[in-house]
């Protein structure tokens, strides 16, 4: 399109570190390379005309409309709130270019949000910084599309880098890029399940967590004290919750400290307790993606873990560079289903 406003948003994967981002705690997520872009035209009236190479026809809305829970949505409700912060009068048109696999929680919705809001903010000359962005993409999930996500997704694509992984503290908001060791790769494998935060069973898991939050009167479950919560009298479910919540906050300090080191057999070793933590305490993995990660580490990955909000979706392994050619194609020909995505490592 001529005189369109353009920005780009990558995909993330989450290293280390999940459910933990609504609970007061830390994440590693690191940007894919695959990613999207969009290209934004500004309209006097309060239409929203969206076409994507992922869809054959394109959604044609209007800014009062409600959330219809379809692919346009995140579109509609980013215009609204780039109204709300005064960076556009009106609709938009807009085209949107991914190479972002849908359903793989690798947040295509994030970074279709955060890459209009940043386009909105072009267009505007100026505007609110990435991390106002962040939270105002959270808004328009929460808020406008009833998805009850944390932060971590739209400050990921909003802010982190390639080369490196982001450190972020979901309670302060503060972050620190890692810079990823040379000689390894962390691949993001599709099981071939897809997934929907909308399904239920993401919000099934805050409720849990939010009777935890009740019980202990705070919002940092990931902050508690291992003891204390293992002697309070609390159901044996939001119990669990809070645990997989505490130890992985841990997990995160702990593999920031291996990452910045360049021990990525400690990483490893961290990925491997966090999945198994996820499996059994946060129930948020799949028979399937159990023997996905299992297959992945008899193949030589050093660590391999579930990655993003459960239920489907992708692992994610760290692996050796100069064995991943072997390691993938030896895990594809065991799982049928699966597929690469993408591998994330050190800048050449
Ligand atoms: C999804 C959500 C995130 C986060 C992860 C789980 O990706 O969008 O906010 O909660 O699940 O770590």
């Amino acid at each position: 399109m001529t005189d369109a406003f353009t920005a780009r948003a990558p995909g993330r994967v989450n290293l280390i570190g999940e459910h933990t981002d609504y609970n007061g705690g830390m994440v590693l997520p690191a940007a894919l390379a695959v990613g999207l872009e969009v290209a934004l035209v500004p309209r006097p009236d309060s239409a929203v005309a969206v076409a994507s190479n992922g869809y054959d026809a394109p959604a044609i809305r209007d800014l009062a409309d409600d959330a219809v829970g379809d692919w346009a949505d995140p579109c509609v409700g980013a215009l609204r709130e780039a109204n709300a912060l005064g960076l556009l009068r009106g609709g938009a048109t807009l085209e949107v270019q991914s190479t972002i696999p849908q359903g793989s929680g690798l947040s295509s919705s994030a970074a279709l949000i955060v890459a209009v809001l940043k386009a909105a903010r072009e267009a505007a000359g100026a505007g609110p910084d990435d991390v106002e962005l962040a939270v105002a993409a959270r808004r328009v999930e929460n808020l406008y599309m009833g998805v009850p996500c944390g932060i971590m997704d739209q400050m990921a694509v909003a802010l982190a880098t390639p080369g490196t992984a982001m450190a972020l503290d979901t309670r302060t908001l503060s972050c620190e890029l890692v810079a990823f060791p040379r000689g390894y790769e962390m691949v993001v494998v599709h099981s071939g399940l897809t997934r929907k935060l909308t399904d239920g069973r993401y919000a099934a898991r805050k409720a849990e967590c939010d009777a935890a939050k009740r019980h202990f009167g705070t919002e940092d479950l990931c902050l508690l004290d291992r003891a204390l919560v293992e002697a309070a009298e609390l159901d044996d479910i939001p119990k669990r919750r809070t645990l997989h919540c505490l130890s992985e906050h841990a997990r995160v300090q702990k593999a920031v400290a291996a990452m910045r080191a360049g021990d990525m057999a400690s990483f490893g070793t961290l990925m491997n307790a966090s999945h198994a933590s996820m499996r059994d305490l946060f129930e948020m993995s799949l028979p399937e993606i159990d023997a996905l990660v299992e297959s992945s580490l008899k193949l030589g990955a050093l660590g391999a873990r579930l990655t993003g909000g459960g239920f489907g979706g992708c692992i994610v392994a760290c692996v050796e560079t100069e064995r991943r050619e072997t390691w993938l194609k030896e895990l594809s020909a065991r799982h049928a289903r699966s597929r690469f995505i993408d591998a994330v490592g050190a800048e050449p």
